[in-house]
């Protein structure tokens, strides 16, 4: 029976670069999807970038671009990611978009006439001087109960007590540094404690996905939720006041939809973009009568949205709800959350730049699992597994066969593979595998596909082609076990497939066939002709990772979920005179690498750096820096220099040139270029 699937991950905002923790997601959704395509079903897989709300609003500000700038931008770096690892979304859109507009307002029209939204004045926080009111993640101040300071607006990160904007003490405004006032406002409230005996029940039902009875949520989610039944559900406030990037709500000038409301509508608006590119019928999946699995995968901390707000929303606005939600939990790297200062905090982009993209959906495959729990990424364990598992395991079977059938057999497989060895129990595997996919059980699929693997290569190293060779008139047999392990690694390939879709691309390319599907794994090639075999995937070599963390030790731009700026508590130094371009241009400024920094004997104040810029010489400067940094912490990173100084002779040697760095009486910070600057390049 051929199903209809839709599935989702969760739309990443569009205010910073992806890291490995959101490209968990993308490969858990992507494998997935590629998987039921290969079962012949009708799956489509979508997603978007989450762009609107007030962190995107005043980054975009701050950059002194337009906010429709900033998430073009942010849309097109995303999409280079995913392309870069491989994940294929059908439709991939922005929640910026009028199709996100018209859903979101006929979902907000049909909560309303079904008695949904509810509306009434609340106080909040408000900034005179920037004209705006404040999220609490924006308004800072003393903790009321410990009194640390410069803490944010909803809870401490000292004691961890939660508390309202209002209970801090000398608050301040995260934006202006002005002292917020309360104000009133009007806002928009969804009746979620309304819809509770509907979300009771949903949320603890069974649904039947292929015959299979089995419950819409998974164990652990089903708890969490338990516990915010009991907590007790309160209405939802939908609304944010001008100045807000997002959509007008309808009929109330001056408001908009918190971003939350039209986020997860960006769903249906990615797929009616689809839909609209290609003909499939919108209604056939989102009607409240549907037949089609509606999937969203997502991080374990957006539960609350997806479990509670959106099927709520969906329900009253007279669509179907998902047929499951599949949360994950979070990514951490050697078994600590991702941190910037370890460099540890991996962009997407800066992985590509040193590794394979199919290692990391490889090692991503064998440890995801169906629950909620976290993924460690281990880097030593991801070199071994990649470099035994994938390679000595696997591409070694091809590369031990390849061989022969070319330089023998013109590169033909035998036309009768006679006791096949290990490819019956290969082809038999075939459901239990399929059923590991399906209920998403990753990591059980792959162990029991590298269990096969052990055992064609048991059975390579008990037939010995390599000593058959060496044997006069045993040409057929030699023939005969080569292809029979080209057959199995063709059928091991088409297990792996949904998680290694480039090599699998090349592996048909290699054998001469058509894409695999599924069903291939059931058939046999003989008397076929094969391409010469070339070199399928490298080992990983430990120094890229090396080189990777290095290059993510380097801070990264502050993403806006972090307010723009705090209560100066430092001074502010008057502005030079004024210059023209061309005063400006006299100085060259470039990127430059600190291949080395030291300790200078005798020198109460100054680091030694050695500085690549891109030339054969390295420049060898000295900075008052030994107050702020260390000098192990400063090898590797990027910064900027005055290359074109004239050089000066000082008690220690020559400096010959200047990093920069800013600095008073607040601290000294020395500037890093964004990821991706490299030595020698101009600053202008
Ligand atoms: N924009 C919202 C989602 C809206 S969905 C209608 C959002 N964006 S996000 O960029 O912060 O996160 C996107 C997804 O990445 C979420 O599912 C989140 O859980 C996931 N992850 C972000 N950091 C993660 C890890 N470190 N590890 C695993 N997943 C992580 O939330
Ligand atoms: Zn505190």
């Amino acid at each position: 029976m051929k199903r209809k699937i839709l599935i989702t991950s969760a739309l990443p905002y569009a205010n910073g670069p992806l890291h490995l923790g959101h490209m968990l997601e993308h490969i858990q959704t992507d494998t997935w999807a590629r998987f039921q395509k290969m079962r012949g079903h009708e799956c489509y897989a979508v997603c978007a970038d989450d762009t609107h709300g007030t962190p995107i609003m005043l980054r975009a500000q701050n950059l002194g671009i337009t906010p429709e700038q900033l998430i073009a931008d942010a849309k097109k770096a995303h999409e280079q990611d995913f392309a870069g690892f491989l994940v294929n979304y059908d439709n991939y859109g922005s929640t910026h978009s009028e199709e996100n507009r018209q859903y979101s307002y006929r979902i907000y029209n049909a909560l309303k006439a079904n008695g949904k939204i509810a509306n009434r004045t609340i106080s909040q926080l408000y900034d005179p001087q920037k004209n705006m009111f404040l999220p609490d993640r924006f308004v800072k101040g003393e903790c009321p109960k410990c009194h640390a300071k410069d803490q944010y607006g909803d809870n401490c990160e000292v004691c961890g007590t939660t508390y309202a904007p209002t209970d801090l003490i000398n608050p301040y405004s995260a934006i202006s540094g002005a002292t917020p006032e309360l104000r009133d406002s009007e806002h928009y409230f969804f009746k979620l404690g309304d819809c509770e005996e509907f979300l009771r029940s949903w949320t603890s039902g069974r649904v039947n996905v292929n015959g299979n009875d089995r419950l819409r949520l998974q164990e652990g989610a089903a708890n969490k939720l338990q516990e915010w039944f009991d907590a007790g559900l309160n209405d939802w406030d939908i609304s944010r006041d001008a100045p807000y990037f997002g959509f007008e709500i309808p009929d109330a000038p001056g408001k908009y939809f918190y971003v939350w409301l039209d986020a997860p509508v960006g769903y249906m608006a990615s797929f009616q973009q689809l839909c609209d590119r290609t003909g499939i019928d919108f209604d056939a999946f989102w009607n409240k009568d549907s037949g089609a699995e509606l999937y969203h995968h997502i991080g374990k901390d957006i539960l609350y949205f997806h479990a509670l707000f959106w099927p709520a929303m969906l329900e009253y606005a007279g669509y179907r709800t998902p047929t499951g939600i599949n949360a994950h939990g979070f990514l951490t790297v050697d078994g600590q959350k991702m941190s910037k200062s370890r460099g540890t905090f991996i962009t997407a982009e800066s992985y590509l730049r040193h590794l394979n993209p199919e290692w990391l959906r490889y090692y991503f495959a064998a440890k995801l699992n169906a629950n909620i729990e976290d993924i460690d990424l281990n880097l030593e364990d991801f070199v071994a597994r990649v470099n035994s598992d994938l390679i000595g395991k696997y591409i070694n079977i091809a590369s031990r066969a390849a061989g022969f059938i070319t330089k023998r057999f013109d590169g033909q497989l035998a036309a009768d593979l006679g006791d096949s060895g290990p490819l019956a129990k290969l082809q038999a595997a075939s459901e239990q595998i399929a059923g590991l996919w399906e209920s998403r059980e990753y990591s059980r699929a792959i162990r029991d596909i590298m269990a096969l693997t052990d055992e064609v290569n048991q059975w390579v190293d008990a037939h010995k082609p390599w000593e058959i060779a060496k044997q006069e008139g045993q040409d057929a047999e030699l023939q005969r076990v080569c292809s029979v392990l080209i057959n199995a690694f063709r059928i091991l390939t088409v297990y792996l497939k949904p998680v290694l879709p480039k090599l699998a691309a090349d592996v048909e390319s290699f054998l001469n066939i058509a894409p695999l599907t599924w069903a291939d794994a059931s058939t046999l090639l003989t008397g076929h002709t094969i391409n010469v075999y070339q070199h399928l995937m490298q080992r990983v070599d430990p120094k890229n990772i090396e080189a990777l963390i290095e290059e993510n030790k380097q801070s990264l731009a502050p993403t806006s979920n972090e307010p723009a700026a705090a209560k100066p508590d430092y001074e502010i130094p008057e502005i030079e005179p004024v210059i023209n371009i061309d005063d400006f241009g006299k100085i060259d400024l470039r990127i430059a690498r600190i291949v080395n920094a030291q300790h200078v004997e005798g020198a109460e104040k100054l680091l030694q750096l050695t500085l690549d810029i891109g030339l054969p010489e390295t420049r060898n400067v000295f900075a008052g820096i030994k107050s702020a940094y260390k000098p192990e912490d400063l090898i590797g990173r990027h910064t900027v220099m005055v290359a074109n100084l004239a050089p000066r002779k000082m008690k220690f040697g020559l400096s010959e040139g200047m990093v920069l760095a800013a600095g008073g009486d607040g601290g000294l910070y020395i500037l890093t270029p964004d990821l991706g600057a490299k030595p020698g390049m101009r600053v202008k």
